[in-house]
């Protein structure tokens, strides 16, 4: 048996991927697998989904669309474990278990509910409107997400370490009662900042200010051109540190094309030059993966069988941790 340490994320199929969740979570969690210092688990976590996507055909276009990112951005299924969260039972089994070490407190203060509450109270509505028990307790689930297989270590990105934080904590509240039966897993959080959506804010499906990572050529260069620039001519010198075409030219270009293009807006550059050459290297960087996730999405029985091996490689693994809780518990 491998004694290499597990490195596990998940990905709630609830929209298109885009580019932050590429350069955010996905990269920096294949990296690391890939690095070959890690054994990989990475998942859909659909049934955290299900919170909020309640049209079947959408949540089934979703999963498929997740699972196709990341076989197209270079998930190997053979060296790294992919499979989709409802098809491993064992997660759900666990999930009571831990709900029963759970303190309810501890999901008071979870954001994604604090935020809803807040929000509630902002626009003077009853504090729990559209609050439902998959939200409130989603942090259980992911904590038996991430213990089910006694991950060592889960990279994500910043906005999710509260909730695996919470997970150390339901862990420690069980190892306390019954013994060192789960490992503490550790949050690994891409240095760096959150990659800016179109409008400067936060690139997030949330806000419609996206750049989906599939999206066709032409398409790309309509939504590249809609970024807001202002109406300095041409001629006139730029500051490339104060322009977002910029910092998405950094995400994807070389060093060398970094420097010659910040020479470029020294001299001044035209807002639909700069464009086009961002428009170039984003393009190049995603158009061999686009290619394979078009291939994958028009077939997607290729997606059915590398979800339906990757539970069966994890289940087995799942059922002998599940048994030594349910040992400790004193149910088997
Ligand atoms: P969204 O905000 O679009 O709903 P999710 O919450 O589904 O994104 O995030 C999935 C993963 O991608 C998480 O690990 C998250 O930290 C990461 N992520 C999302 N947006 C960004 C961003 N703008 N920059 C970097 N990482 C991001
Ligand atoms: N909550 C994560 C997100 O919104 C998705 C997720 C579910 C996850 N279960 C997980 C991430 C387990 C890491 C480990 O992005």
């Amino acid at each position: 048996m491998s004694t290499k340490k597990i490195s596990l994320t998940g990905i709630k199929p609830t929209g298109t991927p885009h580019l932050g969740n590429y350069l955010g979570a996905i990269k920096p969690a294949l990296e690391m697998a890939n690095s070959g210092d890690f054994e990989g688990y990475y998942f859909i976590a659909d049934y955290h989904s299900l919170i909020t996507v309640h049209k079947p055909e959408t949540l089934k276009e979703y999963i498929y669309e997740v699972a196709a990112t990341w076989l197209a951005l270079g998930l190997d299924p053979k060296k790294i474990t992919l499979y989709q969260q409802s098809h491993v039972p064992e997660i759900m089994e666990l999930n009571w278990i831990l709900s029963c070490f759970t303190a309810k407190g501890l999901m008071n203060r979870a954001h994604a509910y604090k935020a809803m509450i807040q929000d509630n109270e902002e626009r003077k509505k009853d504090l729990d409107h559209g609050v439902n028990m998959g939200l409130y307790t989603y942090p259980v689930l992911m904590a038996a997400d991430i213990l089910f297989i006694n991950s060592n270590v889960v990279p994500v990105g910043a906005d999710q370490v509260q909730h695996i934080e919470i997970a150390r904590d339901i862990a420690n509240a069980f190892n306390h009662v019954y013994g060192e039966v789960f490992t503490l897993p550790e949050a690994k959080v891409q240095e760096g900042e959150l990659v800016p959506g179109l409008d400067g804010r936060k690139m997030s499906k949330s806000y419609d200010n996206y750049i989906p990572l599939f999206l066709p050529e032409k398409k790309l260069k309509k939504l590249i051109n809609k970024i807001k620039t202002d109406s300095t001519e041409p001629s006139v010198p730029k500051d490339p540190e104060d322009s977002i075409i910029f910092d998405f030219y950094k995400l994807f270009a070389t060093e060398e094309q970094i420097a010659d293009l910040a020479a470029w807006y020294r001299r001044g550059i035209g807002w639909g030059e700069a464009k086009l050459e961002l428009f170039n290297v984003m393009n190049d960087h995603l158009k061999g993966p686009r290619e394979i996730y078009n291939e994958l999405m028009a077939d997607k029985s290729k997606i059915d069988k590398i979800l339906e091996e990757g539970a069966a490689r994890v289940r087995p693994k799942a059922q002998e941790i599940l048994k030594e809780v349910k040992k400790s518990i004193g149910v088997l």
